[in-house]
């Protein structure tokens, strides 16, 4: 299967990525991730990111494609991408490098959700700093305070989950990423999940569209 995820900062699309990259035996490309391992290890592909992520902007189209194409050069059985399309350009960079690769997409899976719900989350969200699993402290809290249940690693809140910076983050959701919607519904791509419940609910939800879609290929 080849999906990318839509969805507000917050939606639950890091979550949700994981469970449907284990479900259908995929792999996960999730552009955020990757722009923060770069940021802490200081490459120079990181000192370019770091100003735009810790401002809540966008990383220029340029950067973000590059970086993409060539993970996908390496996932060759099925892929999810958590983060990327985020502008229409991104998304026209997609369909072409996949017209060219003969393997074009298959859904754009959309989590909706309202705008306040998701401030809280991201006020809540903790992340480890060592393997990026999150957690939230109010409804998956880690087993000790602080600390990662998986790797040990420190936990600490994103510089950009800070109130004010999700607010922008969702204002440049809104004004870029939003059109991707139309761009996908008229391709005949675009699914829709809603993203509110319980992490396990969201998942049900998501793997029945998928299941579907998968029966009807
Ligand atoms: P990125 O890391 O992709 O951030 P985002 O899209 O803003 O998404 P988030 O990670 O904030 O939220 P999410 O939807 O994944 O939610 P999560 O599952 O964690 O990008 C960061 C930055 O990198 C961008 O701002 C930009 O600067 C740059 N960037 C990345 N890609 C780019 C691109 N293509 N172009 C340009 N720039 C790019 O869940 C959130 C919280 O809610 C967690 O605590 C979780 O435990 C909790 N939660 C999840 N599900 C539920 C549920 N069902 N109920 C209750 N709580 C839940």
């Amino acid at each position: 299967m080849r999906l990318v995820l839509l969805g507000p900062p917050g939606a639950g699309k890091g979550t949700q990525a994981h469970r449907l990259a284990d479900y259908y035996g995929l792999r996960l490309i999730a552009t955020g991730d990757m722009f923060r391992t770069h940021v802490r290890g200081e490459t120079p592909l990181g000192l370019k990111a770091k100003s735009y992520m810790e401002a809540g902007e966008l990383v220029p189209d340029d950067v973000v494609i590059g970086m993409l194409l060539s993970e996908l050069d390496k996932a060759r059985n099925g892929w999810i991408l958590d983060g990327f399309p985020r502008t229409i350009p991104q998304a026209q960079a997609l369909e072409e490098a996949l017209a060219d690769r003969e393997s074009p997409l298959q859904a754009a899976l959309k989590f909706k959700i309202p705008d306040e719900i998701t401030i809280a989350r991201l006020a809540g969200r903790r992340t480890c700093m060592r393997c990026q699993r999150t957690y939230s402290v109010e409804i998956k809290p880690p087993k000790l305070e602080g600390i990662c249940d998986a790797c040990g690693g420190v936990l600490e809140q994103r510089a950009d989950d800070q109130v004010e910076t999700v607010r922008h983050r969702l204002d440049v959701y809104h004004r870029e990423s939003e059109p991707l919607e139309k761009f996908y519904w008229d391709r005949g791509l675009l699914r829709e999940v809603e993203a509110v419940g319980e992490v396990e609910e969201v998942t049900h939800r998501a793997t029945e569209v998928l299941d579907d879609l998968l029966s009807t290929e």
